[in-house]
């Protein structure tokens, strides 16, 4: 479903320019690295007549980058939608495999047959994603050198705050060249942390947490049920705990820990399991030797020690790469790792179950970063709060049972089918990203915003990238990037856990969401979620 103002199409559109804009901090320093596209006007779309928009014939790129998120697929829909409507004879061209489909010049062109086959379907199988980066001025010139030769007036990325970030500096670079080709973002990620004044959420975030919390949801039925086990579950959101939140929110469970706030608090990994212990113990008074404890997965890089661990691993790591592949047994490797470490990071290392460790010691991806979608974080607490519970019950301080389950919910919330949120705001980001480029816009992410109202009710435009960045240290040098969203703990949607997280760790107050649902009264199917609905309640 389109929102009213765009269903007249991109003839009967017009672009109101706003006031100018500013970084989201750092001002100087961001205009510096865009002297061409800093400071540019919010674009808000209005009725009103257009028919440039519509008189020229465009070739239009798009590329879908990072990880899956529910939705893709009719982001390109949407596109395709509004080009043709604007003239028939529009193309669009779709970049194999992510970003290096661009620097490979791979490409389909998505013609109407091939894409009603994928319309709300989850995946991104329609061309691909990858997670390659394009940042050295040959790749971007060699961009140029591609989207030149396919005669493209426009390309849509379709990413997370990195890939929205190469966005802003692709358009920065083409205006600087005089390349007349705009450079559209539309935000995506199922970890919900690309979102600010012009992102109200960022696509994908809806369906994998309802997902996300069908699951959870069903092992609180069976805790309840049961009555035997602690579970153990993290959930995936690389770095930010907006998806555990979101799910505590729609299940009501034992314990749920945020990563953000165990930062604030500079817990230590023991603090963490002496909390969680806390929680066991006082149920277990209560003859309640059960319960679901939700994990985000970006917790261990929260734990201040484990992200000085994990730093100081990914130097050593990266500078015996050659001493340790020659080491055979985990043994010789573990003790060559903790001879390299500084005394305390070495005993922290010593005091993490063996499988763990190894994990903490895998391959780093393309950025440097640890995988920390491959850290089992849950089976660690769970080993850690079960031998410091043994040791309780030797010295006649636990007289419960602790039986734990552990599981990861992750890649099975990316791919699901869209919610009908989902699916109406890929669809409408879509349409809208393709109204900003046929307008020739350049520099600016799809914004759809009053999302928690009906969908014909909502308003589209445009937010300038330069806006939405700050400058961070990458690699040891200063960078322009889109400030990452983390869960606020002074903001409404923590505040509503903290209210109520003392009650539901000794009850079984558990909510059973189900599965998505996508027929029936829309304040079921098109409810979005509670975080979005807490914080417009704010406002
Ligand atoms: P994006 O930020 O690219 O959308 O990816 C999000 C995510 O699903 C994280 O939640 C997770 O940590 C990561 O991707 C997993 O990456 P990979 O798909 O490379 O294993």
């Amino acid at each position: 479903m389109l929102p009213d103002i765009l269903k007249a199409g991109p003839a009967n559109v017009s672009a109101r320019l706003g006031l100018k804009t500013q970084a989201a901090s750092d001002h100087d320093a961001v205009k510096r690295h865009f002297p061409n596209t800093y400071g540019m006007p919010i674009v808000k779309f209005v009725k009103g007549k257009n028919p440039e928009a519509a008189k020229k014939t465009v070739r239009v790129g798009v590329v879908l980058s990072g990880g899956q998120a529910p939705g893709g697929h009719n982001v390109i829909a949407g596109i395709f939608d509004a080009l043709k409507k604007a003239n028939p004879k529009n193309k669009l061209i779709g970049f194999l495999g992510g970003p290096l489909g661009i620097l490979e010049n791979k490409t389909i062109e998505i013609t109407g047959q091939l894409i009603d086959k994928y319309r709300n379907t989850g995946g991104f199988d329609i061309i691909q994603s990858g997670r390659a980066k394009i940042e050295t001025p040959e790749q971007f010139e060699l961009v140029r050198k591609n989207l030149v030769e396919n005669n493209l007036g426009a390309l849509v990325v379709i990413g997370g705050d990195d890939s929205n970030t190469n966005a802003g500096l692709l358009a920065e670079y083409f205006k600087k060249e005089k390349v007349n080709i705009s450079v559209i973002g539309v935000p995506k990620t199922i970890d919900g942390d690309l979102k600010n004044e012009h992102i109200e959420t960022s696509f994908g975030f809806d369906t994998a947490s309802k997902i996300y919390s069908e699951l959870v949801g069903n092992i609180c039925r069976d805790v309840n049920s049961a009555r035997k086990y602690w579970h153990f579950i993290r959930l995936m959101g690389r770095s930010a705990s907006h998806i555990t939140l979101e799910a505590a929110f729609k299940t009501q469970p034992n314990l749920t820990l945020i990563g953000e706030e165990v930062l604030a608090k500079n817990m230590t990994l023991s603090e963490v399991v002496y909390y969680i212990l806390g929680i066991i113990v006082k149920r277990s008074e209560q003859k309640k030797n059960f319960g679901v404890a939700l994990i985000p997965e970006g917790l261990i890089e929260f734990i201040p020690e484990m992200k000085e661990l994990i730093t100081a691993l990914n130097d050593v790591l990266a500078e015996n790469e050659s001493s340790l592949n020659a080491l055979t047994s985990i043994k010789e490797k573990d003790n060559f790792v903790y001879s390299k470490l500084p005394e305390q990071l070495a005993a922290l290392m010593k005091s993490i179950p063996g499988d763990i460790r190894e994990q903490l010691m895998l391959d780093r991806d393309p950025h440097g970063n640890v995988q920390v979608s491959q850290i089992e974080t849950e089976k660690l607490l769970a080993e850690m709060t079960g031998s410091k519970l043994a040791q309780l019950k030797k010295e006649g301080k636990f007289a419960g049972k602790f039986q734990a389950m552990t599981h990861f919910f992750g890649y099975e919330g990316r791919c699901g089918a869209p919610s009908n949120f989902d699916a109406n705001y890929t669809y409408t980001l879509g349409y809208n990203s393709a109204l900003l480029a046929l307008n020739e816009l350049s520099g600016y992410i799809s914004s759809v915003k009053n999302l928690t109202k009906s969908a014909k009710q909502w308003e589209c435009g445009g937010g300038p990238l330069t806006m939405m960045m700050n400058i961070e240290r990458r690699k040891g040098k200063e960078k322009p990037v889109i400030q990452k969203a983390l869960v606020k703990l002074d903001g409404e949607p923590f505040r509503e856990l903290a209210k109520h997280r003392e009650s539901w760790a000794m009850t079984e107050s558990y909510l059973y969401p189900g599965p998505i649902q996508y027929f029936g009264p829309s304040s079921v199917t098109d409810m979005t979620t509670k975080t979005l609905e807490y914080e417009q309640k704010k406002k």
